[in-house]
Formats: C-alpha cells, sequence, structure tokens
C-alpha cells in the first residue's frame, strides 16, 4: 500500500470513530447509577460498546477506501487480479476478535458473580406485585409494610418477589438491573444502594390495563436515618393509639404530600383538605368512618367537587394491611374532628 493511501485510511478512520464516539459518549443513554451492580454493569457496557466503536471505525475505514480506491472506472470491462487469501489477514482477523469475544466473556463472569456476592448483614425486604401496586415488607421489622422501598446506603439488600396474580418485573433504573416476578416462583435480586436520593420503581412486564401507572419509589438514606426510620415505623404501626399508628401510615404513605392536616402538620392542597372531612361526609351523605375508609380504598366512588379523578391512588386498599387502615381510618377521623 503506498503511504498516501494509508494516510487517507487512518484519516477516514479517525473521523468515523470520532462520530460514532460522540454518538456514544454524549448522548445520555444510561441514568446514573444508585447501585454497585449497576456501576458494574456501567462497567461492562461501556468496555463492550468501546470494543465496537474501535471495531466498526476500523470497518468503515477499511470499507471507505475500498470504495474511493477500487472503483472501477465507466468504461473499465476486465476482469480484477486473480487473489487468492492472505494468510497473514486471515490469521489476525481470527485471532484479534477471539481475544476480544474471550475479553468480554471474563469480564462479564467476573461482574455477574461480583454482583451476586452477598455482603455482611443482608438486608431482606419481600416485595409483593399485584396489578398495579408494589408493596415492600421488612421481615426483620415485624413485617412493617410500605409502599415506597426504602434502603439504606451502602447496605447489601435481598429483594425476594412474590406476585399475587400475574408476571409483573421489577425495575430501578438506577439499580440497573430487572427481576420478573413469576407467580408460584420466589425469584432473589441483590443490590448494594450507593447513592442517595429518590429512584422510580417500574413495572416493566405488560400486566394489564394499570400497567402504566404500576409505579413506585425507592428512597435511598444514609443507614442511621433508615434504622430510625425502620425502628419508629414498626413500633409506631403496631401501637395501640391510633393517632400514633394512623400517623406513621399517614406519613410513610406520603398523604402528606398532597393533603392539608393538620394534626401531622401536612399544608398541601393538591387534594382536598382533611380537615374538612366530617363536612365532605356530610356532603356525600354518608357516615364519617365509612366515608372515610371508602375515600382511601376506592377514592373515584366519590370525588370531592372541584377536584379531579383518577389523581389520589387507587391502590391503597391493597398496599395498605388491614392493621394500616384501620389505623389510618381511625387517625382520621379523629383529627378531623378536632380540625
Ligand atoms: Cu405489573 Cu406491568
Amino acid at each position: 500500500m503506498r503511504r498516501g493511501s494509508i494516510a487517507s485510511l487512518v484519516g477516514i478512520g479517525v473521523v468515523a470513530g470520532g462520530i460514532a464516539a460522540a454518538v456514544a459518549v454524549f448522548l445520555p443513554w444510561l441514568p446514573t447509577p444508585a447501585s454497585r451492580e449497576a456501576g458494574r454493569i456501567d462497567f461492562v457496557f461501556w468496555f463492550v460498546v468501546v470494543i465496537c466503536i474501535v471495531i466498526f471505525a476500523i470497518v468503515v475505514a477499511v470499507l471507505l477506501y475500498a470504495v474511493i480506491h477500487f472503483r472501477a472506472a465507466p468504461d473499465d470491462d476486465s476482469d480484477g487480479p486473480p487473489i487468492h487469501g492472505h494468510t497473514g489477514l486471515e490469521i489476525t482477523w481470527t485471532l484479534i476478535p477471539t481475544v476480544l469475544v474471550t475479553a468480554i466473556g471474563i469480564v462479564s463472569a467476573i461482574v455477574l458473580a461480583r454482583d451476586d456476592a452477598q455482603g455482611k448483614n443482608v438486608l431482606r425486604v419481600n416485595v409483593t406485585a399485584e396489578q398495579f401496586v408494589w408493596s415492600f415488607s421488612y421481615p426483620d421489622a415485624k413485617g412493617l409494610t410500605s409502599a415506597t422501598l426504602r434502603l439504606p446506603k451502602g447496605r447489601s439488600v435481598l429483594l425476594r418477589f412474590t406476585s399475587k396474580d400475574v408476571i409483573h418485573s421489577f425495575w430501578v433504573p438506577e439499580f440497573g438491573q430487572k427481576e420478573d416476578t413469576v407467580p408460584g416462583l420466589h425469584p432473589t435480586l441483590h443490590i448494594t444502594p450507593d447513592r442517595l436520593g429518590k429512584f422510580p420503581v417500574v413495572c416493566t412486564e405488560l400486566c394489564g390495563l394499570g400497567h402504566a401507572l404500576m409505579r413506585s419509589r425507592a428512597i435511598v438514606m444514609q443507614p442511621a436515618a433508615f434504622n430510625k426510620w425502620l425502628h419508629g415505623q414498626s413500633k409506631a404501626v403496631s401501637s395501640p393509639n391510633p393517632a400514633v399508628a394512623g400517623g406513621a401510615v399517614f406519613k410513610n404513605n406520603g398523604c402528606g404530600a398532597c393533603h392539608t392536616l393538620t394534626a401531622a402538620g401536612a399544608s398541601a392542597n393538591v387534594g382536598p383538605d382533611l380537615d374538612k372531612l366530617p363536612q365532605y361526609a356530610q356532603q356525600a351523605g354518608q357516615a364519617l368512618d365509612a366515608f372515610v375508609r371508602q375515600s382511601i380504598v376506592d377514592p373515584n366512588a366519590y370525588v370531592q367537587p372541584n377536584y379531579p379523578k383518577n389523581v389520589m391512588p387507587q391502590t391503597f386498599g391493597k398496599s395498605l394491611s388491614k392493621q394500616e387502615l384501620d389505623a389510618l381510618v381511625q387517625y382520621l377521623v379523629d383529627s378531623s374532628k378536632k380540625g
């Protein structure tokens, strides 16, 4: 090959590689990892992508070079030179891919093994999926159930899945792994959260009409704050005092993000003012206790005028335990009478 030809080959390769690398690197394809496992998985992804970019650039460069330099003149009807292989080249383009594919296999196997390796003091969380709700319970805290997945930063967490009906799939993009919940099976997933924050929990298996709405949140907390929450909640929810138990359920399920309730120090106004529940019950023509229960379990049965339907989640009837629901109803009835 002439020196000029090699220079133009390299030039084309650099341009093609630059464009492919820019597309790969500068577009935000992946969420920022929030677990050690996701960080390792991202590493494997970029390891493979970089190899692909290099191979892609070489192939495109050779292709473009051949198209430009070996194009036959329009009036050239002669046969090309009789070429018979090139042993050196054959060995090269067999050996290099073999080495690369083996390297990808080894890196992947190491990452898989490390992602499954549980640390000490594993936190177990039972995840229940049903149409169309996630709920999370903590066996080490007397089965405390939460509608959000709260986790401590830096600790090994083993999620154990149960489906009550059809196949769902658990996914927190920032944690980097998915797990199908198959009825009758109890698969597990190991994660080690390593970034504080709130992340979406998504169902990624078409599971029925409410599939798109089957969402929750994962909240990664400082270990001390998590332990405080866990112990405080499990103690509070089982308290015989409805003000304590119901107050904990109210806070735990984020009711204060949308509603006003003086007793809970909540002052949001997305949904109806819960200090006015006795007045609303009267407008709906129902007894206060029954009205409050219905509004939690089946919020669309009666919607306060001037508030839209379908904003209040229709899932609390499923995600709250009977004990929690009773406590919450009692708490709301008592607090609103005072309010
Ligand atoms: Cu559950 Cu989709």
